[in-house]
């Protein structure tokens, strides 16, 4: 019984690390835009959603009905809008393949109209976690982890649809133990706003 249990367990140690190989020599971890290419940092991108009859790309939006300032991350509600360009940066290097392994900074490339940075940052102190402009970039510790993003495969064995998580690595902040969560939209009052923990919105990548 006892040595039965043992060949088992052992053919289960060759079996689980025969597939860990195989896994390893396939895996893909860089990311692709709408052209096939290899996406980068400090490069430009809209962010447009795989699905296209539900809205267009990413772009700010008033986050208050009846006041121009502060200024939300939104996903425009027409189809045909590619929204503004963003360009993400890791590790403050200039340009470099981007993966799945990386906190980055979200950051338009375009003025931030109400004053401030446009650098992406999740608003951890309200009560739902939507996202906002206005942090600081390339910082790390526990006071800036609501600037680092990253991206994660939409289906897990699918490589080309994408999403936004809200998850830093220790890189960041290494005690911190960070909530995460996906990106996704939350209609408010017909303003389609960015929170973390929504259901995830599908995502690609078209160079500007
Ligand atoms: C915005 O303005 C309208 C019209 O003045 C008013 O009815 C509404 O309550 C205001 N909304 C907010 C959120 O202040
Ligand atoms: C990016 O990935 C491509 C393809 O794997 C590779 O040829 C290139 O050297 C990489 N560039 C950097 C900066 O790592």
């Amino acid at each position: 019984m006892a040595t039965h249990h043992f060949i088992a367990t052992f053919l289960l140690i060759i079996f689980v690390s025969n597939c860990s190989v195989i896994k390893a020599q396939v895996v893909v971890n860089v990311i692709h835009d709408t052209n096939g290419d290899i996406l980068k940092t400090g490069t430009k991108y809209y962010i447009l959603p795989v699905v296209q009859r539900l809205g267009g790309g990413i772009a700010t939006a008033p986050t208050n009905a009846n006041q121009t300032c502060p200024l939300s991350v939104v996903q425009l509600t027409d189809t045909s809008a590619l929204g503004l360009p963003v360009v993400f940066y890791s590790n403050g290097k200039s340009v470099q393949n981007v993966t799945f392994d990386d906190d980055m900074n979200l950051v338009f490339d375009a003025p931030n109209t109400c004053g401030g940075s446009s650098v992406w940052e999740v608003k951890l102190t309200e009560a739902t976690k939507f996202v906002g402009l206005g942090g600081k970039s390339m910082v790390r510790g526990p006071n800036f982890v609501n600037i680092w993003f990253r991206i994660e495969r939409f289906f897990p064995s699918f490589h080309f649809d994408y999403k936004l998580t809200f998850c830093p690595t220790k890189t960041i902040c290494p005690l911190c133990k960070v909530k995460c969560g996906d990106l996704g939209v939350v209609d408010q009052g017909g303003v389609w706003r960015l929170v973390v923990g929504a259901s995830p919105l599908r995502i690609k990548f078209k160079k500007a």
